[in-house]
């Protein structure tokens, strides 16, 4: 899907010669509505002034204006989510991953948050009578771990409905090479969203990058600052695309953490407060994982037990 001209000059304050810029350098509508004024001037060599126009026009266009409360009420109790699989997760979570926001999924090392993003990009193509949303999956993998052959395992489980050679072509797989790269995809996700009907972006982790190329106290600041304009880009996606964002986070020891076992998820206050929902999950000596809730705009804390199984995440363990 492409911008047409025609389109484009139902906006006020766009002419032909920029409608046809436009349509030459922007995908969608929403990745115009995601520019920031700064970079649509200079992309198209306008006026500042006219790209915030241009900007504010497409905004009120795609459904991005301001708002009253009971609006929103009627926005978030409709608000689609995603079954992770797991009826006792979903439960916790009010039906399931939401669109529109990001959640992150913490824990040491093999206590299911890979997992759990490969079921996600499964059942985010079931349609709604399932528990999805009918839309594709885009899966950053920083650490290496994506495994096209679990998923497989996963698409041919008995209770999962979609033909697995077909849902295996909805997801799209980039690796992150490095934190720069990490962020670069991200932003290249924007011109996808409406074009490949992604409805959920999984970053596995968002940590580990930014972890090993800032090492020391002197490099923290940048760090932080990084960290910051990738957690907003990520939002901006989530919001503005509907799209859920679904990230891991590595856990890192601290003596004063409150939630478990003195660990605590990494990257610290400038990551922290951007994910809506922050769901902590714990091993088991058996297939079980414990998933907890700890910090959420609205959903109160509580914990669920699900299941590790050769099928994907589930509340029982299955073969045994
Ligand atoms: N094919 C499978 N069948 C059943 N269980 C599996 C299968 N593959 C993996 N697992 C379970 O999933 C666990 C790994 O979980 P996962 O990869 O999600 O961990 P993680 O939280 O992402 O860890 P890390 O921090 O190392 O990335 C394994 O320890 C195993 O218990
Ligand atoms: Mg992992």
């Amino acid at each position: 899907m492409t911008l047409s001209v025609e389109e484009l000059l139902e906006l006020k304050s766009v002419t032909r010669k920029i409608a046809e810029e436009i349509a030459q350098n922007y995908r969608s509508l929403i990745s115009i509505a995601l520019s920031s004024p700064h970079d649509l001037a200079s992309q198209l060599n306008i006026s500042l002034n006219r790209a915030e126009r241009i900007i504010d026009e497409v905004r009120e266009k795609v459904g991005l204006i301001p708002t009253t409360a009971d609006e929103l009420l009627e926005i978030e109790t409709k608000r689609p989510t995603i079954t992770t699989m797991s009826t006792n997760l979903d439960g916790i979570l009010n039906g399931g991953i939401p669109l529109g926001m990001i959640t992150e999924f913490s824990g040491s090392f093999g206590s299911g948050k890979t997992q759990l993003c490969l079921q996600l990009c499964l059942t985010v193509q079931l349609d709604k009578s399932e528990g999805g949303v009918e839309g594709s999956a885009y899966f950053i993998d920083s650490e290496n771990t994506f495994s096209a052959a679990r998923l497989a395992e996963m698409a041919n489980a008995p209770d999962y409905p979609l033909e697995p050679k077909k849902v295996l072509k909805n997801i799209h797989v980039a690796k992150a090479f490095n934190a720069d790269h990490q962020a670069s995809l991200v932003q290249q996700v924007e011109s996808l969203i409406e074009e490949e009907n992604i409805r959920i972006l999984i970053v596995d982790s968002i940590a580990s990058h930014f972890r090993s190329e800032f090492i020391g106290k002197e490099t923290l600041v940048r760090r932080q600052q990084l960290i910051m304009q990738h957690a907003q880009q990520l939002q901006k996606i989530a919001e503005i695309g509907q799209v859920a964002v679904v990230v891991t986070n590595q856990v890192l020891a601290n003596p004063d953490a409150v939630l478990s076992g003195n660990i605590e998820p990494a990257l610290g206050f400038a990551w922290g407060h951007r994910p809506a929902h922050r769901i902590f999950l714990r091993k088991t000596r058996s297939t079980a994982r414990i998933a907890r809730i700890f910090d959420s705009p609205y959903l109160p804390e509580r914990e669920a037990v699900f299941h590790i199984t050769p099928y994907g995440i589930r509340d029982q363990p299955i073969g045994f």
